[in-house]
């Protein structure tokens, strides 16, 4: 997860050549490893869509349900008039929650780095919300990105970043991104962040491992998608899922692991793999109240609020900036 570490950036390369590039370079390092942001290709998406409902993947179901139960006092840190900034906005269905407590919402500001889906999400969520300005960007959240016009000229504005997405960053690449927030959302603003909370390890390894097999198909599906648009030559039934728990690091790693010895072509170059070789596909970092609001102070973010469900599997945790320039707290 190098992306965060290139904040110097400032336009993001072209995302076809930079999926090469990352994968190349991916697949080149020891040990090997690709960047979780491109499980997300269609069938990816609906494959996460599909673990959401699997039985062992608690986080979607018990953070839809803390924000359901807290939607109320989640709403008295939006200020009526303000943008709601949402990353990474896969699909709107956290955010219609906090839209629905927070009626004086001006405008709604889902970025994503895939435009069709924050588009077609646009499309949809205006007949439900007739008075709210649902203004869509493309956009990867790691890198400094323009908010439209009537974003920037709300009296507030107020991060979302439900989905625990914040734990498949490095810690260090957390607290880049959330300085990057910073930046974007100015001086007294509020994020509102769903991170998954440290539990017993039972249950973590069960939610990355479930019966059905569809976390072992949302893994494979990288690979799918680099024979696809790499010309990569994987054979799918040579490589297994893994994942993991590992404590040391407090985050769930997941691998492909390939079964025997062979070689890979991707994009005309060729790639060795030892019998066993994994590729490191995705960290989960898993946090405590604690470590997140350490983690957030120490880029400038102030602990604002904090809900839980009843088992204390996730959390949804508030932040406010100070109102002093935030290129000040960034330093
Ligand atoms: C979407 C990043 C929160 O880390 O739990 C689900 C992705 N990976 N199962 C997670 C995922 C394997 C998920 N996030």
């Amino acid at each position: 997860m190098v992306a965060l570490a290139r904040t110097q950036v400032v336009l993001p390369r072209s995302t076809d050549a930079e999926f090469e590039s990352d994968v190349l370079a991916g697949l080149s390092a020891t040990p090997k490893r690709l960047y979780a942001k491109y499980f997300y290709d269609g069938v990816g998406s609906q494959l996460f869509e599909r673990i959401t409902e699997v039985p062992e993947y608690y986080p979607t179901r018990t953070e839809m349900q803390i924000l359901r139960d807290n939607a109320a006092d989640i709403a008295k840190l939006i200020p009526s008039g303000s943008a709601l900034v949402e990353f990474g906005a896969g699909s709107s269905k956290k955010a219609r929650i906090v839209l629905r407590a927070a009626p004086a919402l001006a405008a709604y500001v889902p970025v994503d780095i895939c435009g069709e889906m924050v588009e077609q999400e646009a499309i949809e969520l205006r007949p439900a919300f007739p008075a709210l300005k649902v203004l869509p960007v493309t956009a990867d959240v790691c890198f400094p990105f323009e908010l439209p016009e009537e974003a920037k000229s709300a009296p507030a504005r107020v991060g979302f970043f439900p989905g625990s997405t914040i734990g498949n960053f490095e810690p260090h690449e957390a607290a880049a991104f959330l300085r990057n927030a910073a930046q974007i959302l100015g001086p007294g603003s509020t994020i509102v962040i769903g991170a998954d909370l440290i539990k017993p390890v039972e249950i973590l390894n069960a939610a990355y491992n479930d019966k059905a097999g569809v976390t072992a198909r949302f893994n494979l599906n990288l690979l799918t998608r680099i024979n696809r648009e790499l010309r990569g030559t994987f054979k799918l039934d040579t490589f297994e899922h893994h994942a993991f728990f590992n404590r040391e690091r407090n985050r769930v790693e997941m691998h492909l692991a390939s079964l025997k010895r062979q070689k890979v072509k991707v994009a005309g170059e060729c790639f060795d793999f030892r019998a066993g070789e994994t590729i490191h596909t995705e960290n989960s970092y898993k946090y405590s109240i604690e470590s997140l609001g350490a983690l957030a102070r120490g880029v400038g973010w102030m602990p604002a609020g904090v809900w839980t469900d009843p088992d204390k599997y996730f959390s949804i945790q508030a932040f406010t900036l100070s109102d002093e320039p935030v290129a000040r707290l960034a330093e």
